[in-house]
């Protein structure tokens, strides 16, 4: 059994439009990377943080976090070291603390050989999301951990039911240059909501999945539409509005706030007219003089890997 291992850390779209902290899809075109060690001195260390200014201390880092959440679960006498290589960046919407908490545990459960399932890995991974934004929630970690899209049907006791994935399904991912701390762009929605936005909201959750499972693309776009949360989000996010409508009038099935933003997605069947829906999306930022990053991706089925 090897002491070392280099794993790829996808990113994640989370909520997707209607799933607020209960969908999400992990990505294949962006992620990070991170080499994790086995040391025989106890507990972790971060050693290295390449392509970002991230804290160091294990205390201040969700990789730390989730891997001491691990060490405190397992019966393990030493501890590790973790080299974290960021392409995902903070404040995105694309799942950057998520990538780095199960890239983490992933890694140091196969130097392990395994002792943990997948769903207590979720769990170890919540602690990042709790350091990041104040909340443990699973919509990023669990797709990160089991590849495709997840389910969290409930946190208390925690259920993640994985979905399966159209196979000509792809995201068009755009990040307009502000950063959104999810901390932040939580405190801002309102803690209720009506009955007749949980009739919709539930509606649309429920033709989501059954779209999924049916590979009905056109029920997929008719299910990509938040009542509760983006109304107030898209506020934060330079020319949301533009961006969507273009999105849709090129093609893509529906378009959505990715995560807490500044992020936006749009899904596309085909990656002819995800590569439109880019081009279309691009020109709108250009136009307004914001800098961003775009990706198109097609679903990542398999979750954190080694590499
Ligand atoms: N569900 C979380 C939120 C995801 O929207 O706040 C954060 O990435």
């Amino acid at each position: 059994m090897s002491d070392e291992i280099k794993v790829f850390c996808p990113a994640t779209i989370a909520n997707i439009s209607c799933g607020f902290d209960v969908l999400g899809v992990a990505l294949d075109a962006v992620g990070d990377e991170m080499t994790v060690r086995k040391t025989s001195e106890k507990g972790i260390r971060i050693t290295k943080i390449d392509g970002q200014e991230l804290p160091m201390a294990t205390l201040k880092n969700v990789a730390g976090v989730a891997g001491l959440a691990f060490l405190a679960a397992s019966d393990y006498k030493g501890g590790f070291e973790i080299e974290i290589y960021k392409k995902i960046k903070a404040g995105s919407g694309i799942g950057s603390s998520a990538a780095s908490s199960t890239g983490a545990v992933w890694a140091m459960n196969e130097l392990l050989d395994k002792p943990f399932s997948t769903l207590e890995l979720v769990q170890f991974s919540m602690e990042g999301e709790r350091l990041a934004s104040g909340v443990a929630h699973a919509d990023n970690v669990a797709p990160a951990l089991f590849g495709g899209f997840t389910l969290v049907r409930s946190y208390k006791p925690l259920d993640i039911i994985p979905i399966p994935s159209p196979n000509e399904l792809y995201a068009t991912i755009i990040h307009p240059q502000i950063e959104v701390k999810t901390s932040d762009s939580r405190k801002i929605l309102k803690t209720t909501i009506s009955l007749s936005d949980g009739i919709k909201q539930w509606g649309n959750v429920g033709g989501l999945i059954a779209a999924l499972f049916t590979n009905d693309y056109d029920l997929i776009g008719r299910s990509l539409e938040d009542h509760i949360v983006e109304p107030i989000r898209s506020i934060l996010i330079p020319a949301f509005d533009d961006v969507k409508k273009t999105a849709i009038q090129s093609g893509a099935l529906g378009c959505g706030i990715s995560g807490s933003g500044p992020s936006i997605f749009a899904f596309s069947k085909g990656l002819e007219i995800a590569e439109k829906v880019e081009q279309a999306m691009k020109e709108i930022y250009k136009n307004i003089g914001i800098d961003y990053d775009i990706h198109v991706s097609k679903v990542n089925l398999e979750g954190v890997r080694k590499i």
